[in-house]
């Protein structure tokens, strides 16, 4: 999905060359995230000259952005710039295909006088185009974003230089703006500032200074209320309160305000900020970051941060925090893709997802996130997990466990379908969103929904500080590590790790589930030196991939906990190798899918030793039986198997409600081995993005 990257120097010189790595070091931090073009805005001219902007976009990759930015010959690239601001942006298409016409920046005129980049998508925007259009405004491009260029600069004509703040010049342009959206801006009115805001999109700042900061809290400057600036949304009043500038002030400083949060404590005035969408654009910078909230206007001028809203929430100040991520963790290290270096990470990923959390000596699992709130969620009603895509998967496989362990009826939702039947919620239900990004746009409305019917929320996220995990009311965070790729496989193994963990935190009390509780934990114990014997087939699992690349579809069957490892495998296989693959319940077989079967045709199938074994050694005999050539994923030296199966993939046998974790990871190196014959972008696949963050 889109990607925002800026970059704000204030008293550090840095060349524009230096200026415009920084930016397209970004975006390539982004390029993960899936895009369809890019693009960046600097300060033009030669020089200091800083009084036009630069657009400079690309369709296609980030080196095609780069190229370009090659051929332009006459911006002087070498000439240190003491303070600027810069911008860029990568855009996944929803309004208009990719070009540079719709890419991002988009301007507000042809002087570029205000320029904005945007992730989100605006709702409302035909609406602005026409008022903006009758007033003489002329669009360029298809995109929702230009809208906000245009009616910012309109805003700005209307206050007749009256010395109107950049800042509040945003505030009043959101007040217009309906949907989702993180923003930032720059302008030729305001050199060596940057202005940004959110709505439903994630956006962070980085900070950098060479001296200790006064504060770690930012405190937020109370602008006035809402609606204050603007009577009401209706873009017919955008007019008459304008024109005759005449707003209340409004501006009031709040008490905890004492002092500018980035004064410095030895009178140094050199800051360097980071805007971005993503922390691991940012984190190569500096670790120090502020995760701004919905409505915040985060504006720099001379160098200084403050944080402006039209009203309080909950916290008076924004807290700097210092984020763990590490670089290494987010380069390919030896490996050819991300997707193939997380997928060798499961190991060290689940050991990451259960530290400190699970004692096996002791017997004893903590979530330290849920530890507040265990009381409630013992007493509720019902469990329900709610999610998208792998995430979804990932309740699939652990739901029966948590009945068992809970003796609580569990439902598993997909967040759009849960949203498209509203779904009755009430006040003693305790929902799950699973998300790996934490900013999934259905998953994000579930919460939303949720919250509004007073249940008790909770997340199974992997990313610290995104919406999710700030939204709910507790959570676990699964420290599975970035994942890049934009297929999900380290963060699927460690959401159902820690939705087990969950399972036996609520019957630790339990006398009667002592041995299955002993038993499980000692499963997970395991799982890491069981993970590294799976891994080792990937060699075995190539040399399949090679059979089956040609195969018109690839059916994957199965049943009981390994039910989630054929949907699971089929959505790795249809997303990586563009395959059609489908995961099917053995016990549906004769309901239908027993039709699809060719003789000669080989199917995927999942059957290990645990209490529905013998039910898909029938389903396997029901393949045989019609000429199918079934690959079986099963436990070591199972003759029942060998005896019936046309090629087996051996892995460890382990407990029931762990054995999922196991039997997915050749079906992930399956699907990466498919795509890579293929010669597909793994860790890009074609119209995927790795955070959805656009229903
Ligand atoms: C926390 C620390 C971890 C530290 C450990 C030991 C963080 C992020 N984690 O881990 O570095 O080693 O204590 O003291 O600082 N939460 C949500 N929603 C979510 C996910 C989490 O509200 O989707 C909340 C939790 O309720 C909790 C906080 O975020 O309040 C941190 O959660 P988590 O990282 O899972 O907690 P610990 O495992 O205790
Ligand atoms: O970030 P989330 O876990 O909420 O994402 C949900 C799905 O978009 C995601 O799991 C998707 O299905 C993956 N690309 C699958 O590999």
């Amino acid at each position: 999905m889109c990607g925002i990257f800026a970059y704000l120097n204030y008293m550090v010189p840095v060349k524009r060359q230096q200026i415009l790595d920084i930016l397209i070091g970004g975006l390539q931090r982004l390029e993960y995230r899936g895009y369809d073009s890019a693009g960046l805005a600097i300060d033009g001219g030669q020089g200091e000259c800083q009084d036009n902007i630069l657009i400079i976009k690309q369709k296609g990759k980030v080196a095609a952005l780069q190229q370009e930015i090659l051929e332009q010959k006459d911006i002087d690239k070498e000439t240190p710039l003491l303070c600027h601001a810069g911008i860029s942006h990568t855009r996944w298409a929803t309004h208009g295909e990719p070009s540079p016409r719709n890419s991002h920046p988009h301007r507000s005129d042809d002087n570029n006088e205000f320029v904005v980049i945007h992730n989100g998508i605006i709702t409302n925007y035909k609406d602005i185009k026409l008022f903006l259009e009758k007033k003489g405004y002329k669009f360029e491009s298809e995109s929702d974003t230009e809208s906000i260029a245009k009616l910012i600069k309109h805003l700005h004509s209307c206050h007749k230089n009256n010395g109107v703040t950049f800042q509040k010049l945003v505030a009043e342009t959101i007040q217009q703006l309906e949907g989702s959206f993180a923003l930032v801006f720059k302008s030729t009115h305001y050199p060596g500032e940057l202005v940004a805001t959110r709505r439903g999109g994630p956006l962070l700042v980085g900070v950098r200074s060479k001296v200790q900061l006064a504060t770690n809290a930012f405190p937020i400057i109370v602008s006035g209320a809402s609606g204050h600036l603007l009577e009401t949304h209706r873009h017919d009043s955008l007019l008459p309160t304008l024109v005759d500038g005449t707003y209340p002030d409004g501006k009031t400083v709040h008490p905890l305000m004492k002092q500018l949060s980035s004064d410095c404590t030895d009178g140094s005035d050199a800051m360097e900020y980071f805007f971005s969408s993503d922390a691991s654009a940012v984190i190569e910078h500096t670790k120090q970051v502020i995760y701004l909230e919905d409505e915040d206007v985060a504006a720099v001028c001379n160098g200084k941060l403050n944080i402006h809203r039209a009203t309080l929430d909950d916290s008076n100040v924004r807290e700097l925090i210092t984020v763990k991520m590490e670089l290494e963790q987010i380069m390919k290290g030896n490996y050819s893709t991300f997707m193939q270096k997380e997928i060798f990470e499961q190991p060290e990923s689940l050991v990451n997802t259960m530290r400190g959390r699970l004692n096996y000596e002791k017997g004893s699992v903590v979530l330290g996130g849920l530890k507040d709130h265990m009381g409630e969620i013992r007493r509720c009603r019902r469990l329900i997990m709610i999610a998208c895509g792998t995430s979804f998967n990932s309740a699939v496989a652990t739901r029966q466990i948590m009945e068992e362990l809970t003796e609580l009826p569990v439902m598993v939702e997909l967040s759009s379908d849960f949203l498209d039947r509203r779904t009755p919620i009430f006040r003693d239900d305790v929902c799950f969103f699973i998300s790996q990004s934490g900013e999934t746009a259905d998953t994000l409305m579930a919460l939303k929904y949720c919250k509004e019917k007073g249940a008790l929320n909770v997340g199974i996220t992997n990313v610290v500080g995104s919406t999710i995990s700030r939204e709910t009311h507790c959570g676990v965070h699964v420290n599975a590590g970035p994942e890049i790729g934009v297929a999900s496989t380290k963060a699927y193994t460690s959401q159902i790790a820690t939705l087990i963990m969950f399972a036996l935190t609520l019957c630790e009390d339990r006398i009667s589930m002592t041995d299955r509780r002993k038993e499980i934990m000692r499963g997970l114990h395991e799982l890491p030196e069981k993970i590294e014997k799976v891994l080792l087939l990937d060699e075995r699992i190539k040399e399949i991939a090679e059979e089956l690349i040609h195969e018109r579809s690839l059916l994957v069957m199965g049943r009981g906990y390994n039910f989630s490892t054929c949907i699971e495998g089929a959505l790795k296989i249809k997303e990586l190798s563009y395959m059609h693959s489908e995961g099917i319940l053995c016990g549906e077989l004769k309901h239908g899918p027993l039709a699809m079967l060719d003789p000669g045709m080989k199917v995927l199938m999942v059957c290990t030793k645990d209490r529905v074994y013998s039910k898909v050694l029938s389903g396997i005999q029901q393949v045989i039986a019609r000429q199918g050539r079934p690959i079986v994923i099963c436990n070591p030296d199972d003759n029942n198997v060998h005896d019936m199966a046309y090629k087996v993939i051996e892995v460890p046998q382990t407990v029931d409600c762990i054995q999922a974790i196991l039997t997915v990871i050749p079906l992930q190196l399956l699907s990466f081995h498919l795509a890579t014959k293929k010669g597909l972008n793994v860790d890009m696949p074609r119209n995927l993005a790795k955070s959805v963050t656009v229903e």
